[in-house]
């Protein structure tokens, strides 16, 4: 086991290496896309059988929970990295990389937070906070969710700007702060600006879309140093997608000099219809999304939240129902797998 901080090329080296080995990754050999998923450290001490399936297929970890604010930082300047350090054990002892998820976020925030943040005191809260963040596990981490959900055109704000605590107590000069002093916290890094609802067509969506191409816009002219778009990418079966309609969005994106990530898959629903039915329908949208996604964007990173129903956090916001995940219950491979390494081989297809 290497002891050595990973690198991003370098990792793609030892993915490529290992694929040449014959070894059972996601990955085709060769490939510049990392596959990941979201992992709980609770989850991964207690169902081995979940945690061999983890190691056996990713690449790349998110800790689904333990970096967020209000685990990490709970009370001002006390900070608690058990969850994290348990998730990037996990990741060093299996030669996997981690992503940074989420520095600043409006959800899982500590109420301190709220209540002491002001114009004059952002950058200072958010320096001590990334500062301990960043530099925790700073070499299996290099792209990070700098800023995530900023935007909420429902809001009702010219800018599509959401009424967060961050924007009323701090102004909209926060998201700008926060890329500037990750970008200081970690040279090289790939500053991420993390978003929901840009992946279907529709009135909703297309709001979305612009309220996003808007703030990326205006922080790349400001010269903020925001490298790519992550698309959470919670789908819907059976919501309106069309591939031509997210392309035209991904080639906006991509006129702005930014990569695109893939942060968060899954997809709900599906049906009427038997459990098989159900998940053919999700298979389909997992391969017209991914595809578009590979075809369209500079993407080299996918990554599902979560990688069996078993554990998915849809089960507890949606329903014991759902189904959103590429492997069941009992950890088997659902359509929704073969969907998606198709699409990452179709991709590797295309990067040769
Ligand atoms: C969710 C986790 O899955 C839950 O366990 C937690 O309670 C709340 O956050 N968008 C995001 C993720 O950016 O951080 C959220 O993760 C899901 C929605």
């Amino acid at each position: 086991m290497r002891s050595l901080p990973l690198r991003r090329r370098e990792l793609l080296g030892m993915t490529a290496g290992t694929l040449a080995a014959g070894l059972p990754r996601t990955l085709p050999a060769g490939a510049e896309i990392r596959f990941g998923t979201a992992v709980s450290a609770d989850v991964l001490a207690r169902d081995p059988a979940y945690a061999e399936l983890v190691r056996r297929e990713c690449v790349l970890l998110v800790p689904e929970w333990e970096m967020k604010w209000a685990a990490v930082q709970p009370e001002p300047g006390r900070f608690d990295f058990r969850g994290l350090d348990r998730i990037a054990a996990f990741a060093r002892g299996n030669g996997m990389a981690l992503r940074g998820h989420a520095l600043l976020w409006h959800r899982e925030a500590p109420a301190w937070l709220a209540d002491r943040l002001t114009p004059a005191n952002c950058e200072s809260l958010l320096r001590a906070h990334f500062t301990e963040v960043m530099e925790r596990h700073a070499g299996l981490t290099d792209s990070w969710d700098v800023v995530n959900e900023a935007v909420e055109p429902e809001d009702g704000r010219a800018d599509g700007l959401r009424r967060s605590f961050w924007l009323e107590r701090a102004g909209e000069g926060y998201i700008e702060t926060a890329f500037r002093i990750a970008a200081e916290r970690a040279p090289g890094a790939e500053l991420v600006y993390n978003e929901y609802g840009c992946e279907h067509d529709g009135d909703w969506s297309r709001r979305r879309r612009a309220a996003v191409l808007r703030l990326l816009e205006r922080l790349k002219g400001d010269g903020v140093p925001v490298h790519a778009l992550g698309l959470q990418a919670h789908l819907q079966a059976g919501a309106p997608f069309s591939s031509a309609g997210l392309a035209a969005f991904l080639r906006e994106v991509r006129a702005l000099g930014l990569r695109v990530l893939v942060t968060e898959l899954d997809v709900r629903g599906g049906g009427p219809g038997s459990p098989a039915e159900r998940d053919a329908e999700v298979a389909s949208l997992y391969r017209a999304f991914l595809d578009t996604v590979l075809e369209q964007a500079s993407c080299d990173t996918v990554v599902t939240w979560g990688l069996s129903d078993r554990h998915s956090w849809l089960r507890r916001e949606a329903g014991p129902e759902e189904r959103p995940l590429p492997f069941d219950e009992e950890l088997r491979p659902k359509p929704a797998w073969t969907a998606l390494r198709e699409a990452l081989a179709a991709a590797e297809g295309r990067h040769r």
